[in-house]
């Protein structure tokens, strides 16, 4: 998943208008972009949307975004839309592979209940909300085979830590959003799964976003949430392998396949080991995730 657009679940302008807009997946969101009296609007429009558009031929992959365990909100959250069968469901403020462990009891339930496949639903967890968050990134290695990526976020921690700011006059992350996004790379690496990098909130400055994605890719985030539509665009164009990328990956992939007795090979005067095959492996299974190779 390159593109991950949020969608606030209780506008329904909003969920048509996001389905044309290229987005890999869909984040309905009953959280953070809906006001506690919207709550139950917010339940019911990400239900009827899931119904409306899984059975489409072509669809990007839905994700709800429940609010966080803390809330007492979260059960209703699942209880509205489990039998819609989301692909997956987005954890805010998640501490650790204990809250993914609680998540995955109350979805196995919901799955049970409705007739659904157990683990028919992934989790994505969104790992660096609150301070304590912090201390327990290292802990999703083995939480439960749902978990299906890792994303971080800044505000919420920001408002945690008692900031006055999260990023710096030139629009970079001060030291605790670094720490944060390094954080969940490295939980990300560590639980096996894809790490995805969070919003760019100044959503009309292109150039911004686009040095962002590409600052992410770039320390191996293989994707980026959205905050608006015409976001989608640029980051499925950054976290796309460009065409010299997956020649690159293809050569390496291919000279180790002639040798294969080899730990290290030689291409144009340039060295690959072991780890650099792992690299142009997964790079190439992201290319054709991407639809270009
Ligand atoms: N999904 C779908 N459609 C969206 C959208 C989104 N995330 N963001 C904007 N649009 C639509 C608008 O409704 C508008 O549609 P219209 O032309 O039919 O009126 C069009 O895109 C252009 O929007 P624009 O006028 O540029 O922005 P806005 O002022 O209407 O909305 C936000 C700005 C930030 C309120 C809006 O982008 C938004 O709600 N984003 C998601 C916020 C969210 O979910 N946050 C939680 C995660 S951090
Ligand atoms: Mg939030």
């Amino acid at each position: 998943m390159r593109s991950l657009l949020f969608v606030p679940a209780d506008s329904p302008d909003k969920l048509s208008k996001a389905l044309g807009c290229g987005a890999d997946a869909l984040i309905l969101d009953l959280e953070d972009s809906v006001a506690p009296e919207r709550k139950e609007a917010a339940r019911a429009g990400a239900a009827a949307f899931l119904a409306q558009v899984r059975p489409l031929q072509q669809r990007p992959r839905l994700v709800v975004r429940i609010n966080g365990l803390a809330t007492g909100l979260s059960d209703a959250d699942l209880d509205a839309v489990a039998s819609a069968r989301p692909d997956a469901v987005m954890l805010p403020k998640a501490e650790g592979g204990a809250a993914v462990v609680h998540l995955d009891a109350k979805l196995c339930a919901r799955e049970a209940l409705n007739g659904l496949d157990e683990g028919a639903i992934g989790i994505v967890a969104i790992a660096t909300e609150t301070a304590p968050a912090l201390f327990v990134a290292g802990t999703y290695r083995g939480a439960s085979p749902r978990l299906a990526a890792l994303t971080w976020g800044a505000e919420d921690l920001s408002a945690e830590l008692g900031a006055e700011a999260s990023r710096d006059a030139q629009g970079q992350f001060l030291d605790p959003y670094r720490l944060a996004r390094a954080l969940c790379l490295a939980a990300a690496a560590a639980a096996n799964v894809p790490a995805l990098d969070t919003v760019y909130v100044d959503f009309r400055n292109e150039a911004g976003l686009r040095r962002e994605c590409e600052e992410a890719r770039r320390d191996g985030f293989t994707g980026k949430m959205a905050i608006h539509p015409a976001q989608v665009a640029t980051i499925n164009d950054v976290f796309t392998p460009s065409p010299q990328a997956v020649a690159r990956a293809q050569a390496i992939v291919a000279a180790f396949a002639a040798e294969p007795g080899a730990g290290v090979i030689g291409i144009d005067g340039v060295m690959y080991d072991r780890p650099h095959l792992a690299k142009a492996e997964r790079l190439l299974a992201r290319a054709k995730a991407a639809g270009v190779m």
